[in-house]
């Protein structure tokens, strides 16, 4: 039976119902929408609105609903239109006359909005705990790595030294913005539209500050309107989610390049590789390659959300039925990505010498060099192009600017002398670096604490 049966005389077409229905997605906020409920009758109750005892049987019988559900003793309808439906049907005919009046003052508009609230509030939690370990991860690695130099590029081409630890970092800052993006997304999501209505509020005494605070909500929200159209929340959430997921595609492609024979600056535990049916010798990053593909269906999702809200009129359409699918998606993905990659990054096993030979080639000392003329008094582009024929010089004859003779240096510059080998080895690039947010060991110890301590506190 039809919630609206009183008004129409045909049963929803059979085909066209399972097309309407959200039940086959939505019933994941089964528990939240008990707790909705409950505080929502609580709250009738105590307004005077439906008597007390009543009040106190919807709650009990809500709650012994969600054991029901828990325990498997009640099964989901697949035929039901939603699971607001579901629930309120279920304890209708458990309850009775009771079980009827729970929805007084309530729309299924300010009930969804509510749900989905709940339900992402607590994914935000979660994947912020996920996040925070591989935050963790990272400054534990890269404090171990703190001395271990490797090439840096730009353009993926050699470019200055730097060390494996201070690039470990660069991802625990990207990490530590996304995290402080969910914080803020659950932060704006973290106001309750109970009592919204559906659309237009309702003319019953409610105490919406009651519902809100039962909820563990800062407060109601302020406008019916906006209260059951906004779904700003799981744009913003979805947006934050994109973004990590971009940082975590990122990080995967460095991996997969790693491991690559070409780098084989690390190679990943066997427990988080996988190889190949044919090619004997193969281990693929498959993990990471993964986690690289899945951004994409999570941009997918966000665009998906940004284009179902675009245009819109106020207040709510059931365009918005659209949004759980693409938000859930978002939500499941990341956590599954963290879940494999956590560990995945916890266990791979970093190699450094390869690090430190590919380092050694391809003059990324250069500019090194051209700051050692500086410092012997030379104006900055002239000492920069006197390196660039240095280079020149080493490409066409084979040469790195370690082993290049004193002579030859001379003979490009006279202002060089002994001791530029001393101010062009890796070693020194690195260690000289303690300019704020340098890769001198000793900064990104220091960073490793800081943000590990930075961690603890949130
Ligand atoms: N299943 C619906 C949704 O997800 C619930 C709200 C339905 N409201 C309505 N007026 N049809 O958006």
């Amino acid at each position: 039976m039809k919630l609206w049966a009183g008004r129409f005389q045909k049963e929803t077409d059979q085909k066209t119902n399972d097309f309407n229905s959200s039940i086959s997605f939505d019933s994941r906020m089964a528990r939240e929408d008990i707790e909705g409920s409950i505080a929502h009758a609580a709250m009738l109750g105590a307004c005077g609105v439906i008597d007390k005892d009543e009040a106190g049987k919807i709650c009990i019988g809500l709650e012994q609903i969600l054991r029901d559900l828990e325990s498997g003793a009640l099964q989901i309808d697949p035929s039901a239109e939603d699971i607001h439906t579901f629930i309120e049907g279920e304890l209708t005919q458990r309850l009775g006359d009771a079980g009827k009046r729970l929805h007084t003052a309530r729309s299924r508009n300010d009930q969804v909005a509510l749900d989905v609230r709940l339900y992402l509030r607590k994914q935000c939690d979660a994947l912020s705990g996920q996040l925070r370990d591989l935050t963790q991860v990272l400054c534990k690695k890269a404090a171990g790595y703190a001395e271990a130099v490797m090439p840096g590029y730009t353009h993926l081409q050699r470019a200055q030294p730097i060390t494996f630890g201070h690039h470990l970092m660069a991802y625990a800052e990207m990490f530590l913005r996304d995290l402080d993006r969910l914080r803020d997304a659950r932060k704006r999501m973290n106001f309750c539209p109970l009592g919204s209505g559906a659309l237009a509020g309702t003319t019953y005494p409610l105490d919406r500050g009651m519902t809100a605070s039962l909820l563990g909500f800062d407060g109601p929200t302020h406008n019916s309107l906006d209260g059951v159209s906004d779904r700003d929340f799981c744009m913003e959430l979805a947006a934050a989610v994109a973004i990590t997921m971009v940082h975590l595609s990122r990080f995967s492609e460095e991996i997969i390049l790693w491991c690559s024979w070409e780098f084989k600056f690390i190679e990943l535990d066997d427990a988080f590789s996988t190889g190949s049916s044919i090619m004997p010798q193969k281990k693929n990053p498959d993990i990471a390659e993964l986690v690289r593909g899945k951004a994409g269906r999570v941009i997918g999702g966000l665009t998906a959300l940004l284009t179902m809200m675009k245009g819109l009129p106020l207040a709510y359409n059931k365009d918005m039925q659209e949004d759980k699918e693409a938000v859930f998606d978002a939500v499941d993905t990341l956590s599954m990505c963290l879940t494999a990659f956590v560990p995945m990054v916890e266990t791979m096993k970093v190699l450094p010498e390869n690090m430190r030979r590919a380092a050694a080639r391809g003059f990324i000392n250069a500019t090194d060099c051209a700051d050692y003329l500086v410092g012997k008094g030379l104006p900055f582009r002239d000492a920069y192009k006197v390196t660039g024929s240095l280079v020149a010089y080493c490409i066409e004859h084979g040469r790195t600017l370690e082993d290049l003779p004193l002579e030859t240096y001379q003979a490009f510059h006279p202002l060089f002398g002994e001791d530029v080998y001393e101010a062009i080895s890796l070693e020194r690039c690195v260690n000289g670096r303690k300019v704020l947010g340098g890769p001198a060991p000793e900064n990104v110890r220091a960073e490793s604490e800081r943000v590990l301590a930075l961690l603890s506190a949130c």
